[in-house]
């Protein structure tokens, strides 16, 4: 299996898969802006989307992520899935270790993706892949109401540049400090 980025050729086969999987599938038109986006650099190529191919050259899985909005230092994955057919094959973990990788480049500790309820192979996935959860939240989307799990991955202290540690001391002090006042 391959992991490379979304081309514009493989749209046809990520909206089918994304139809089968969500009712509130992503349009071809806006997954074309959001590739077209990502390459010609109006928007960060380092969270361009991505497919995973198996070794007969099919599309089996994508995921979509990107900076987290109203952070500096996190990232979100917005969709991962896996064709219907071609599950428990390690797909989706090779996909989040791909967004792990990221972490480096784009200069982020930490990884956040919210899961609806119902999808428990999802939370296992993010599990697995060292994510813990974190909280929970009541949504509101169109006539559903549902809970949400926030699952987040957090890059060990040890693996942090020196810098990012000395912020998180920082933050922490600054706290303190205004819990004492
Ligand atoms: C969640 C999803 C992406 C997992 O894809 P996958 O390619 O099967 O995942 P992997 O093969 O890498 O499996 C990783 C782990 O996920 C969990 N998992 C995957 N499928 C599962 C299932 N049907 N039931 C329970 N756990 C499951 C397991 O813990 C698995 O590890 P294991 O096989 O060693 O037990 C896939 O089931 C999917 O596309 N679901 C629908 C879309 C979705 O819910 N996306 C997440 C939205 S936030």
């Amino acid at each position: 299996m391959t992991i490379r980025k979304m081309a514009t050729r493989d749209i046809p086969v990520v909206s089918a898969i994304d139809s089968e999987l969500y009712k509130n599938a992503i349009t071809e038109t806006e997954l074309l802006q959001e590739i077209t986006d990502k390459n010609n650099g109006t928007k960060n190529p380092l969270t361009a989307p991505i497919v995973a191919v198996n070794d007969q050259g099919e599309v089996v899985g994508y995921t979509r992520f990107d900076r987290r909005v109203g952070t500096t230092d996190s990232l979100a994955i917005f969709r991962i899935s896996t064709a219907p057919g071609q599950g428990r094959q390690g797909v989706a973990t090779e996909m989040v270790m791909h967004v792990r990788s990221k972490l480096k480049e784009m200069k982020c500790n930490s990884i956040f993706a919210k899961v609806h309820q119902d999808r428990i192979p999802a939370m296992n996935l993010f599990a697995k892949c060292g994510f813990n959860c974190t909280g929970t939240e009541d949504v509101s989307q169109g006539d559903e109401s549902f809970e949400a799990y926030d699952f987040e991955y957090s890059v060990p202290l040890d693996d942090r540049n020196p810098r990012h540690i000395a912020s998180i001391a920082k933050a922490c002090r600054e706290e303190r400090a205004g819990k004492e006042e």
